[in-house]
């Protein structure tokens, strides 16, 4: 089988790791794979049988009624189906974000996950975000970027993001949502958030985003050519 050429890109939540994943994985002809979409799929379906995200039997029991399908359409945009319905829009949610952070948590749920992902990259040159890549799903990638920024700065974008959607948002609570989510994520015993040894830090608190992009593309373009 040809080789495939895989990116990763991890980081904590808000570091605005899936807009710069799919610019570059349109500018390169690659697949973008958003893992955090795969994990909100999973606590929204658990969501929907009334299991609690940190209820480990409850979870472990109903796991297997669950299947996941990542499909693409023609823009290349990620679809999640879960036992055959589309629930891309329903899984972006305040409540699942914190709901997927608690049930990714479980050794169950990662191993699932983990040979989806893999399955991905092994057929298909990917730029996959989320917050393992680069240690455990992928930890011989060509390309490892751990991609952060200061909890409020991520927060005040979020906080524009919703206002320009014309939605309500609350600064203070946003940002005790993101830290809440740093935290669990970076703490948990399986998998936790963290930078891989040989990845490249790039913080982007002070940078807009074609700074990122630029930064980024330096990295791609030094390890594995443009
Ligand atoms: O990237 P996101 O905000 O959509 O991710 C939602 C949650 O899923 C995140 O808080 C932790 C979990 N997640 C994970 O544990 N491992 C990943 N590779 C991606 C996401």
């Amino acid at each position: 089988m040809a080789k495939t050429y895989s990116i990763a890109i991890d980081g904590p939540a808000g570091a605005g790791k899936s807009t710069i994943a799919r610019r570059l994985a349109k500018e390169l002809g690659y697949y973008y794979v958003d893992t955090g979409a795969i994990y909100r799929t999973v606590a929204y379906f658990m969501d929907l049988l009334g299991i609690s995200p940190k209820d480990v039997d409850g979870v472990e029991r109903y796991i297997d009624e669950l299947t996941i399908e990542i499909e693409y359409d023609e823009d290349g945009v990620q679809h999640m189906i879960m036992n055959g319905m589309d629930v891309s829009g329903d899984i972006r949610t305040q409540d699942i974000s914190q709901k997927a952070s608690l049930v990714s948590a479980h050794a169950v749920v990662r191993e699932v996950l983990l040979d989806m992902q893999r399955a991905v990259a092994r057929k298909h040159n990917v730029i996959m975000d989320g917050r393992d890549i680069g240690t455990v799903v992928l930890p011989n990638a060509d390309v490892k970027i751990f991609l952060t920024a200061d909890p409020e700065v991520r927060a005040k974008r979020r906080y524009d993001e919703l206002i320009a959607k014309g939605q309500k948002a609350n600064l203070p609570t946003i940002l005790k949502e993101i830290q809440q989510r740093d935290y669990q994520d970076s703490h948990r015993e399986i998998a936790p958030l963290k930078q891989a040894k040989d990845a490249v830090k790039v913080d982007t608190s002070a940078l807009d985003i074609e700074g990122v992009v630029t930064a980024i593309r330096d990295i791609v373009g030094k390890k594995i050519g443009l």
